[in-house]
Order: C-alpha cells, then structure tokens, then sequence
C-alpha cells in the first residue's frame, strides 16, 4: 500500500473535490472516472459510459435490480444503471455540490436516491441490494477494511460487487514511488493505494470470492493525456480558471501537476488500472 508521507487531514478528500467542483466538470465532465477505450476511436463521452457499461456487466446488474454507487460524484453512472437496467439506484458522495449538482439534474425524482453521506457510515440496511459498484472512490477512503466489510453487509447473499481502483504496480521503483506514487496520494487526497494483492487480500478478509481483476490500463490511460491538454487550454482561455491555477489561496490548484505525474505513472506501468468482480457467497 502506498500512502502519503504524512497522514491526510480529516475532511481533505470532500475539501478536494468540493473546491475543485467547476474544474472537474470543465476539464472532463460529469463522469469524475477514467474513459475506456476499446477501439481507441471512441469519444471522451463515449469512453466514459463505456467505463460505466463495463462496470454495471462486472458487476452483473440486471432489470429492477437494487443497485448501490459508492462515492458517486455527480451522479452520471448512476444514472446510466438507472436507464440502462431500469435499476433502483441508491447514490453515495461526500461532497455536497456534487449532490447538489446531482438532484439538480431531475429535480424531485427518487431514482437515483442521492444521498451525501460517508460510505463508512452509511447506515443503510443489511442484506438490502443485488449489486453494487464503487468507480475510484476506495481510493479515497483510508478504511479501505471497513469499505468492504460495509459493501459485503449491504449485499444480499449473492451479491455482486464491482470496483475500479487506481493500483500501485506491486514492485515500484523507488524513484516511481518519490516521485509519482507518493505525489499522487498526498497531491490526489488518497490514504492509500493499494496494489493488487492488497485489494485481493481485503476482499477476501471481507468475505468476498474475487471473481477477477481486468487490467485496462491500457485502455484508460488516455484520460489524462485529454485531462493535461483540456487543463493546459483552460490556463490559456479562462481567466478564473488561471487565477484559480496561480492563487496561493487554491488548496487544491496542485492537481494539475498530480495530471502530469499520473499520465507519466501509467506509461512506466507504475500505476495500473483494475476493475475487480466479486461476489457475496451464498
Ligand atoms: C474520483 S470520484 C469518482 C466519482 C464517481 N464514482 C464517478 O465515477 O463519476 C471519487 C468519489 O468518491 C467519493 N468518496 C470518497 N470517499 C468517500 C466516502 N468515504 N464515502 C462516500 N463517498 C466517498 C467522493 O465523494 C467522490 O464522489
């Protein structure tokens, strides 16, 4: 597990998302996931839901399903579960604009259910969905145990569940863990970043059978080379987005390096990109 130097401070992670609200959905939009490029023709939002279909097939959502999106940013693939699978979504963030931004999408609809509560906390009922899925949200949680003890429990016996996770390579090179890995985490607001046998072990300390874990980096590492040029074009076009990047008063205008470190992360192959199946035996 890589984790930043320092611990993080409580409440960085919402702070993070929360200030950079405008920046996400200027620089890639409402999906805040990686794109999946199958044929590498594919649009960005094209990618995005192609990410998204791929995560509800691991996941294995079916018609009327009850479907759980852990840390769902702006609500996009919960959305899509919704009207692909005609699914009862129940949607988690920690960060209020993005379940603002997500109610105000259909105002007064109950499908998906947004709610802006701590995952670790989340107080829903045992045993009360047939799937559930979390897009690079454990990433950000530092009981990363706790994280899939809570999806096991809200499962039913059956269950699947689906994650896509940031992955550190199992043997990094020092100067990848100084200088990209380590960034990453403190820069990214990640506790921690697991490698694979980390997420297969805490899995299984959860209760869970690991089905499989995709290796996609390949066809997600395109992200950040859009991510780099959109940020690069803003810095040029939009005033308050510069004065934001040059602010000393930003917390958070750091990222648009951490854009830099991960795009070089990928192409060392110190950083991978899993999508892991599981399932609740029973
Ligand atoms: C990279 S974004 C991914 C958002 C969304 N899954 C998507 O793909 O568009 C990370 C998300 O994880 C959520 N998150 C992080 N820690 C969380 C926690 N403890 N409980 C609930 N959500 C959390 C954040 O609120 C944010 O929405």
């Amino acid at each position: 597990m890589i984790t930043p130097h320092r611990p993080l401070a409580a409440g960085v992670v919402a702070d993070h998302y929360q200030e950079l609200d405008r920046l996400y959905r200027e620089v890639w939009g409402e999906h805040v996931h990686h794109g999946l490029w199958r044929t590498g023709r594919e649009s960005p939002l094209q990618a995005v839901e192609q990410l998204t279909a791929f995560v509800a097939e691991q996941a294995g959502v079916r018609p009327g399903d009850r479907v759980c999106d852990i840390g769902s940013g702006y609500g996009a693939s919960a959305r899509l579960v919704v009207k692909w699978f005609d699914a009862a979504v129940t949607a988690l963030t920690i960060v209020p604009a993005q379940q603002a931004f997500a109610e105000a999408t259909n105002p007064g609809a109950t499908n998906p259910r947004y709610l802006l509560r701590d995952w670790l906390e989340n107080d829903l009922p045992a045993g009360s969905f047939d799937a559930a899925y979390a897009i690079e949200s454990t990433e950000h949680m530092l009981d990363k145990a706790r994280a899939f003890s809570e999806a096991f429990r809200v499962l039913k016996p059956g269950g699947r569940f689906a994650i896509c996770a940031w992955i550190a390579a199992e043997r990094a090179k020092p100067w990848e863990k100084r200088n990209l890995l380590e960034p990453i985490c403190r820069e990214g607001r990640l506790p921690g970043m697991g490698t694979e046998t980390d997420y297969r072990e805490l899995l299984a300390a959860a209760g869970f059978e690991v089905e499989a874990a995709a290796d996609v980096s390949r066809e997600v590492r395109d992200t950040w080379a859009i991510c780099v040029r959109r940020a690069i074009g803003r810095f040029f076009t939009d005033p308050a987005g510069r004065a934001y990047l040059l602010s000393t008063a930003s917390r958070n205008s750091i990222f648009a390096v951490t854009l830099v470190r991960i795009w070089v992360a990928y192409r060392t192959g110190a950083m991978r990109y899993l999508v892991f199946r599981a399932r609740r035996p029973g």
